[in-house]
This record gives structure tokens, sequence and C-alpha cells, in this order.
């Protein structure tokens, strides 16, 4: 079976998901359902066998050990973090502990287990680490893509943790011979993502007639990748990647906040029509976030040319597929938006 940390929150989610659609190999879901896992996200796989759920936080080493001893996973692929950078400036401090330490707990748990594996199990194991194209800092409008080796120079506490995180692999790589692989991604979006991010959250917005926030000017700019794209990518890299290596994912879809946002506002004006005028309407500029980091874009290349991987979805057929899941699923973004995403938006957007 294969091990995967943060399986209820948006990505590792739609990764199990997808698994299960090409795979009947087991998966044992590790997560500590914090306010970004929901297991509803996972209601279709209640009663199949093959999907063992443990509510386990990745900095508890015991329990880890227990999971590994038990299970015997023939890789560990690492999705759970504390993922939203405006989090990560009102409070570092979880940042720090989940992605910095319990990454670090994870990969001491990984390393005693692999170390005691036998030869041929020990060869073909693998840690996937799944990371951000936000470690390598921001570009201005000329700078070209970010590659495999652009030097790191992460701008919120949030990249700086993930950077942190992309360091120790590679040491336990570097130091200890553990068979890593490192993707860094950039922005995601698809079904089950938290209504805190860009996209999820002006659609939200949008459909409950409330304010359509964009940060300072709306002229930052996002590389967007759909996410069943990004979990066909990993799978790619966990099949075939060179054991050391990192590979950079990304869509090729550089697009402006604002520009995301008229996007979904057109789309829902079509699909969603109000009785007057148009989402539009309701775009508000508000304070700019703090450090905002003003461009990331990825060449990807790499995975196309080592590996054979392309992104199927451009960005208008993921968009539109997006704003239909969501339209399709009010059920799942109202049972998210509980109490907990309502103290967040209070205190966020206060201002
Ligand atoms: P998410 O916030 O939606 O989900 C994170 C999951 O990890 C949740 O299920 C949460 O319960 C779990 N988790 C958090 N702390 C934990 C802990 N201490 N122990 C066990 N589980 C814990 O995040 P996501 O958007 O799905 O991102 C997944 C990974 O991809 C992260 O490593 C993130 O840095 C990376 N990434 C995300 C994006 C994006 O656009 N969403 C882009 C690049 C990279
Ligand atoms: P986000 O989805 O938080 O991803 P990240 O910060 O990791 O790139 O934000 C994407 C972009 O959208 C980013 O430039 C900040 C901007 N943004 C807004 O303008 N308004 C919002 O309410 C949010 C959440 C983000």
């Amino acid at each position: 079976m294969i091990l995967v940390t943060g399986g209820a929150g948006f990505i590792g989610a739609n990764f199990v998901l997808d698994w299960f659609r090409q795979s009947d190999e087991a998966v044992l879901n590790v997560d500590k359902l914090t306010y970004a896992g929901n297991l509803g996200t996972l209601q279709s796989l209640q009663g199949n066998p093959k999907h063992v759920f443990a509510r386990v936080d990745i900095c508890d080493r015991a329990a880890l050990d227990a999971l590994f001893a038990e299970h015997k996973p023939r890789a560990v692929l690492h999705f759970a973090a504390e993922s939203h950078v405006d989090r990560s400036i009102h409070g570092p401090a979880d940042f720090v502990q989940t992605n910095v330490v319990g990454t670090f707990t994870l990969l001491e748990a990984t390393r005693q287990y692999w170390n005691a594996l036998p030869g041929a199990e020990k060869a073909a194991f693998r840690f996937l680490h799944v990371s951000t194209d936000e470690v390598f800092g921001s570009l201005s409008t000329t700078d070209p893509q970010f590659s495999e080796t652009t030097p790191y120079a992460p701008n919120s506490p949030y990249s700086a943790t993930k950077a942190g995180s992309d360091h120790l692999v590679r040491a336990y790589h570097h130091t200890y011979g553990l068979p890593v692989l490192t993707t860094n991604c950039s922005n995601n979006y698809g079904p089950y993502q938290f209504p805190e991010k860009l996209i999820p959250l002006m659609i939200a917005n949008a459909l409950a007639g409330k304010p359509l926030p964009v940060y300072g000017d709306g002229q930052n700019v996002r590389d967007w990748l759909y996410v069943g794209d990004h979990c066909s990518a990993i799978r790619e890299v966990l099949a075939r990647g060179q054991s050391g290596e990192t590979y950079n994912v990304g869509g090729w879809n550089e697009k402006k906040n604002l520009e995301v946002v008229h996007t979904l506002c057109d789309l829902l004006d079509e699909m969603r029509p109000k009785a007057a005028g148009s989402y539009r309407d309701q775009i508000t500029y508000v304070a700019d976030r703090a450090g905002h980091d003003r461009r990331y874009a990825i060449d990807a290349r790499k995975l196309e040319r080592e590996l054979g991987w392309k992104p199927a979805e451009t960005f208008e057929t993921g968009l539109r597929k997006t704003v239909l899941w969501y339209l399709d699923n009010h059920a799942w973004v109202a049972g998210v938006q509980s109490g907990e995403y309502q103290n967040w938006v209070a205190k966020h957007y206060a201002a």
C-alpha cells in the first residue's frame, strides 16, 4: 500500500479519489483533520476496505511508528501541511510546527522503517514530498519562470516553512540515502478546495451576494494548475521519477488575479445569471496582503522532457469544470463553512 499524509485536504483528497480510479492498491490516509481536512470529501470511499483512514498528527512520532509497523507501505506521499499564506501571516507557529517539525518527524519515522526493509523493498521505496513554487520567491513581469535550479528565496512564513521542509527532504537523501522525490507546483484549483483560497472564495462569495475582495491592485500573477493534472503528475513522478530529483509542476496558465476574478464572474453570469446586473458589480478592492509576492510562474519542461507529463486542462476548461462543480456541490461548501470558517472571515476581512 501507499501512505498518504493530508489525504483529507484539497489536493490530498483529490489524489486519493483519483488513485482509486486508476489503481486497486490500498491507501493508508494519515490526516490530523485540521479545519482544512474534511472526511466528507472522501464519502465515496466509505466501506472501501482498501482505504484506511488514521486520524494522526504527523508530529506524533509514536503514532507514525505504529502505522509503519502495521501497514508496511511501499511509498510515502507527503501532502499534509498548513497551506494558506494569509493564515501564516496571522499565526506562523502552526506552520513551523506542521510544515517543519511535522515533516522532520515523518522523515525520521520513514528513515527508521526504510532502514529495516529487506534489499529489494528498500531500493524500490519512495518518499514523495509535495511542495510549492512559493519557495522560489517572487518574479518581476520580465523574469523567466521558476526552474528546478532557481535559488530558494521564500517570502512568507508559509513559504519559509515549506522551504525548510524541502531542505530537510533533500538532506535526508544526501546524508542517509533515503530515496526521495520532491515536486514544486504552482497554484492548484478544482473541486473540494477550501473556500479561503482565491477561486473557491470568489465563487462562494459571488453566489452569496457578498463582496469579491481583490487584494491591492489585482495585478499579482499566479500560474494555475488544475488539481487533476497535479494528481497525474504526482503519479508519474512516483512511478518513474529519479530518486533525489525535484520536478516543477505547472499548468502554463499565468493570469493576473483580476483576470481570474473577471473570468469567474463571466462564467457565473452565464451559468447562474443574477436577476439584475453582473457578478462583476460585487468586486471590491481591499488592503493588500503583507509581503504579497507579485508573480509566480513555473517552467514545467523537465517533467515533460523526462517523464512525458503535460497538463490535460487549459485554464478555460479547468475553470469551467470547477465552477460547475461548486454550483452542483453547494452542500459540501456549506458543510465546510462552519464556525471556524466564519471566525476566519470575520478576523481576516474585518479591515
Ligand atoms: P489543505 O490545507 O487543503 O490540506 C492540508 C491537509 O493536511 C488537511 O487535510 C489537514 O487536516 C492536514 N494536516 C494539516 N496539519 C497536519 C498535521 N500536523 N498532521 C496531519 N495532517 C495534517 O492543503 P492543500 O491545498 O491540499 O495542499 C497540499 C500540499 O500541497 C501542501 O503541502 C501544500 O503546501 C502543497 N501545495 C498546495 C498548493 C495549492 O494551490 N493548494 C500549491 C502548491 C503546493
Ligand atoms: P491564494 O489562493 O491565497 O494563494 P497564494 O497566496 O498561495 O498564491 O491567493 C491567490 C492570489 O489571490 C494571491 O495573489 C492573493 C489573491 N487573493 C485576493 O486577491 N483576495 C482574496 O480574498 C484571496 C484569498 C486571495
